[in-house]
């Protein structure tokens, strides 16, 4: 593999915006536009507690995490029917090809589905439909993680996974997502277990706010195979190693991040400092309608903050193949595309 070339274009921006991607940690439900809740609510009659799309905007000022998930569990109420998930799915899958991405692994949270008379077969064929339509259409690899919410029982998760049994062959994975501190992932370890039996990938969100004991659970008691965020783990100098030398991915979401207070500003965001140590840390959107961007502004906005260059650049988008569930095969073919971009921006600098 070369090294990236010394003299990159005079945009480091125009680079970060045309590199292929992958994005490991995409909340489904988080990329409901508000124009999209509007539509849908009207398509289904579903009354809204939001006078317009910009009311329901200016909403979106997060003080902590559960500030914002008590919104955007609010805003799933218009999803109703299979077109309404695949239309969801289907308007990222557009937004993740004009920023490049090649490659995405998407979180949806069926349990907020269900628990309002939502089949799961409602779910996953929506959102299924949107994934092979991605493959034909936009080039894109689509596949789906169903995510356990850890603020409601191990007893709940088991009856999740009895429903989603008979469209396991549509899942590659299972993650935990919601309220963090509180419910460390422990509480969730036999359902992982039976999931790994299944041939499941494990995923755990970590660190995001709660601190790095969390992370070490969720590598040792879920086996999970990433943590999303963990950007708490600089507070452990110990785990900072381990997760390096095991290359552990961290799904990390700056402008997430940012809104929901976990760092005052970009400038502060340590994604830098976990690159620097070695970590396979990938940078992702988490919620993108609600956080204020999709994969390009996240990777735009805290390069620009936190001054990191053409290097970290290239480290970042390998480490998001390197970090994804794709085949060997595939993850060849898409380093190939991340060194053919740097080619043709060394030939044009
Ligand atoms: N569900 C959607 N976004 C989330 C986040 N950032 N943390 C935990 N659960 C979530
Ligand atoms: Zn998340």
């Amino acid at each position: 593999m070369s090294t990236p070339p010394a003299s990159l274009p005079a945009s480091l921006p125009d680079l970060l915006r045309a590199l292929p991607k992958a994005e490991l940690h995409i909340h489904i439900e988080g990329s409901l536009e508000p124009e999209l809740i509007f539509q849908l609510a009207k398509r289904n009659r579903v009354a809204l507690p939001y006078a317009s799309v910009e009311d329901l905007r200016r909403a979106y000022a997060f003080s902590n995490l559960q500030s914002f998930l008590d919104i955007y569990y609010a805003g799933a109420s218009v999803l109703l029917k299979e077109d309404d998930f695949h239309d969801m799915a289907w308007a990222y899958l557009l937004r993740a090809k004009a920023d490049n991405v090649l490659r995405a692994e998407i979180f949806f949270d069926p349990q907020t589905h269900t628990a309002r008379g939502v089949a799961m077969e409602t779910v996953v064929n929506g959102l299924h439909r949107a994934c092979v339509r991605a493959k034909a259409e936009l080039g894109i690899d689509a596949e789906l993680i169903l995510c356990f919410l850890r603020h409601l029982s191990e007893a709940e998760a088991f009856e999740t996974l009895e429903q989603a049994m008979p469209y396991l062959d549509r899942i590659i994975g299972v993650g935990l997502d919601s309220s963090e501190v509180g419910h460390p992932p422990e509480k969730f370890a036999k359902v992982f277990a039976r999931c790994g039996e299944l041939g499941l990938h494990r995923v755990a969100h970590a660190g995001e706010e709660g601190p790095p004991e969390y992370i070490r659970s969720a590598l040792d008691m879920l086996k999970a195979e990433r943590i999303d965020h963990g950007v708490q783990a600089v507070k452990d100098p110990d785990l900072m190693r381990r997760l390096a030398r095991e290359r552990i991915p961290l799904t990390v979401c700056p402008l997430s991040n940012l809104k929901l207070c976990v760092f005052p500003d970009l400038a502060q965001h340590n994604l830098r400092q976990l690159l620097d140590a070695g970590l396979v840390a990938t940078v992702n959107s988490d919620d993108p309608a609600y956080f204020g961007g999709y994969m390009n502004d996240n990777f735009v906005e805290v390069f620009a903050a936190t001054g990191m260059d053409a290097k970290h650049a290239r480290q970042l988008t390998l480490n998001s193949f390197e970090g994804s569930f794709a085949s060997a095969a595939a993850k060849r073919g898409y380093v190939d595309r991340v060194e053919e971009t740097f080619a043709r921006f060394a030939g044009s600098a």
